[in-house]
């Protein structure tokens, strides 16, 4: 980079088609990526659904990846994410993407990728300890060749993605030390507040989960939604109405806290202004678990709606959806490519010109 050219302004973000998309995704990662997106402050935006990452632990289920990836796509797009704006694309389409990985392997060691604590507790929740397969172990490399591929400069990714990010880190480094400055150095990007970080499942558990049924997914319908509010978890010591409510792991609260402006209480619930004066009243007694979830529920729905009506519409137009993915992977082909092909430069591999 020149002292006098700033510098390009990348953002590099996905995830792996292994589930439809929940509200979980929505407040930690996908309403922020398209904030910046719509911000104009980017040069560059690559949007990838990691269906190559999603193999190394469903390698003996590629159907359900397959599905997932349209899943995924229909999400991304009913989000709000728009391909004038933004490159969507399917991982497995970039080859150089695998290239980019072998070579980075040579920079990193066993252990290394054994002291990842995402990778750890991933291979607790597979019970994988005694068979791990070798791709899924290696997976935190192959993340470093998606970021690195379009010279990211910023990765907005949740909490738990922050292990990878410094695993990138550590191979820019030693790649630009042994072999000159090469690749872009990434910084992460975290949602805002720490209720978007990790928003817990509907029964209350640390993670939403396919497998506790405790999401809200984008693509439920408004009765869907609306049933799944009801049974959610709040104050368990909050019995009658005048009790006291407590809003520690209330979940309700926490959706609240995730969710809800003051232009929500204006529309839905004038009797408040904002959602310290709910908390308030909450926790003095005298206000029941039914009405907050009956806010939460307008809440909600007002969020969700907009993204139910554009699912609805790109539901119509499969053919065209794959489109947009295929368009977006030639564009992001294109671009790791010249990664690619300085890298071979800096290892001194490019033979022939
Ligand atoms: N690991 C991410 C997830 O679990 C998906 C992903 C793959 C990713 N490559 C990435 C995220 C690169 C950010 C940057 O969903």
């Amino acid at each position: 980079m020149s002292e006098n050219k700033k510098q390009k302004q990348i953002i590099l973000t996905g995830d792996r088609p292994t589930g439809r998309l929940h509200v979980g995704h929505y407040v930690g990662s996908l309403r922020r990526r398209v904030e910046l997106q719509n911000s104009g402050n980017y040069d560059e935006i690559y949007i990838m659904i990691a269906d190559a990452q999603a193999l190394t632990d469903n390698a003996e289920n590629p159907d359900k990846v397959r599905e997932n990836v349209t899943q995924v796509a229909l999400d991304y797009l009913s989000v709000g994410l728009d391909p004038a704006k933004s490159t969507l694309f399917i991982q497995s389409q970039i080859p150089e993407l695998c290239e980019l990985s072998f070579y980075y392997m040579n920079l990193v060691t066993v252990s290394r990728l054994q002291r990842n604590p995402t990778v750890k507790a991933e291979i607790q929740q597979r019970n994988f300890e005694a068979s791990i397969p070798v791709g899924f172990f290696t997976y935190p490399i192959s993340q470093t060749a998606d970021i690195t591929a379009f010279q990211a400069t910023v990765v907005p990714v949740g909490e738990d993605q922050m292990p990878m990010l410094e695993q990138a880190k550590e191979i820019v480094h030693k790649f630009n030390t042994v072999y000159g400055e090469t690749l872009t150095d990434p910084k992460i990007m975290l949602p805002e507040n720490k209720y978007c970080m990790r928003l817990p499942g509907t029964d209350g558990k640390a993670k939403m989960s396919k497998s506790l049924g405790n999401c809200i997914y984008l693509s439920d319908t408004e009765e869907e939604v609306n049933k799944k509010i009801k049974t959610m978890f709040t104050d368990p010591l909050h019995l009658k109405v005048e009790d006291p409510g407590h809003l520690e792991g209330n979940t309700v609260f926490i959706y609240l806290e995730a969710f809800a402006n003051d232009d929500h209480f204006a529309e839905f619930w004038p009797d408040y202004k904002n959602l310290d004066e709910l908390k308030e009243h909450y926790t003095r007694g005298g206000l029941g678990d039914v009405k907050v979830k009956k806010f939460l529920g307008k809440v909600l729905q007002s969020e969700l709606a907009p993204i139910r009506e554009r699912r609805a519409q790109w539901e119509k137009d499969i053919d065209g959806v794959y489109e947009i993915l295929k368009k977006g992977s030639e564009v992001a082909e294109a671009k790791a490519a010249e990664t690619l092909a300085a890298v071979k430069k800096a290892m001194k591999i490019d033979y022939f010109g």
